[in-house]
């Protein structure tokens, strides 16, 4: 059986991939500090199918606590196999606002929690990236050898020194380090601050959206369906020992065609609050995923209209 650290388990892609892995068979220790970016009762009931599963270990406490990841790391009887670190603050506009936050709960908790791991007998490590590493680039998609050493947000900064730290720590410490930069992923449990989540909110009870620019930026969103076999498949890579890999969707779609996808799901009609472009933003994000095909079979299997019927039909449901 493997036995995995996942952290921010309570977040929307921490408990999507947590149940995964339990369902697979893995022995899941979840470690999470419920911060208050978003409702933490959202977090509390992401869990709450994994909080009845007899492989699954909860742990409450912040990255950032000392003893805490020591207790996490020396308190058992089986080291883990591998740590999965997706822990952060997410959000490009907060981030400008509160850039000491995110050094501490990104760049800090990430150093920490390496060295943590490197103390301890675990090899394998797993660190969620962002696509805003990339910035604003003329290329017509991104690949994973693009300078990214010019990031537009401390968000992005922040995202990119982590993936520094983890190739110090691969290169001192002989960790196997595998970065995978998410590419604006979205479905069931998504953050509310997303606009996806945001906007189906606000359409749903009739309030108008709040549209940065004039609806032409463009975001290859990922479907977290897919992420979650990214992250599978990186968990069973071996063959190399330091590698940044793109996942996305592949399909690059304006802010006005999902705004329509969303309208046509929901069979409602948006009222738009035109704004000007925010800071931080970027223009556009598109995925080039042939590194993630070649090394580890990866493969985006869900439409964006696809996936935002099944966001959709979750949203029902759960309501
Ligand atoms: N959602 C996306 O579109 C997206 C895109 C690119 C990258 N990512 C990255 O993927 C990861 C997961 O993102 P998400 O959307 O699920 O975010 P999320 O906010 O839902 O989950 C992150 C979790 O980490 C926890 N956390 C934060 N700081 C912590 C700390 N110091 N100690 C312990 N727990 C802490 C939070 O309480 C939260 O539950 C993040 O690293 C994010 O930067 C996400």
């Amino acid at each position: 059986m493997k036995r995995i650290l996942i952290t921010g388990a309570a977040g929307f892609i921490g408990s999507n991939l947590t149940d995964r892995l339990l369902a697979e068979g893995a022995e899941v220790t979840g470690v999470d500090n419920f911060n208050d970016f978003y409702d933490p009762a959202i977090k509390e009931r992401n869990l709450a199918d994994a909080l009845a599963h007899r492989n699954f270990h909860l742990v409450k406490g912040d990255l950032n606590d000392a003893s805490l990841l020591e207790r996490l790391f020396t308190e058992r009887k089986h080291p883990f196999d591998v740590v999965i670190h997706l822990a952060a603050r997410g959000g490009v506009r907060p981030s400008i606002l509160a850039p000491e936050v995110y050094c501490r709960d990104n760049i800090s908790a990430t150093v920490s929690l390496l060295e943590a791991t490197r103390k301890s007998p675990t090899r394998r490590f797993i660190f969620a990236s962002s696509s805003s590493v990339y910035g604003n680039r003329p290329e017509t998609l991104f690949s994973e050898d693009l300078d990214v050493t010019r990031p537009i947000s401390p968000y992005a900064a922040t995202k990119s020194a982590c993936e520094q730290f983890c190739y110090t720590w691969h290169r001192i410490y002989g960790l196997s380090v595998t970065a995978l930069r998410f590419f604006t992923v979205y479905g069931r449990r998504q953050r509310p601050d997303l606009a996806i989540a945001k906007f189906c909110r606000k359409i749903q009870s009739g309030e108008p959206i709040p549209v940065y620019g004039d609806g032409r930026t463009v975001r290859d969103y990922t479907y977290i369906d897919d992420i979650l076999n990214g992250l599978t498949a990186a968990l069973d890579y071996g063959a190399s020992p330091f590698e940044i890999v793109n996942l996305g969707g592949g399909e690059p779609v304006s802010l006005a065609r999902m705004i329509s996808e969303i309208e046509t799901a929901l069979g409602k009609k948006a009222v738009i609050d035109r704004r000007p472009p925010q800071m931080g933003d970027v223009e556009r994000t598109a995925a080039d995923v042939r590194k993630a095909e070649r090394l580890f079979g990866y493969r985006p299997e869900t439409s964006f209209t696809d996936g935002i019927r099944a966001y959709v039909r979750w949203l029902k449901e759960d309501r």
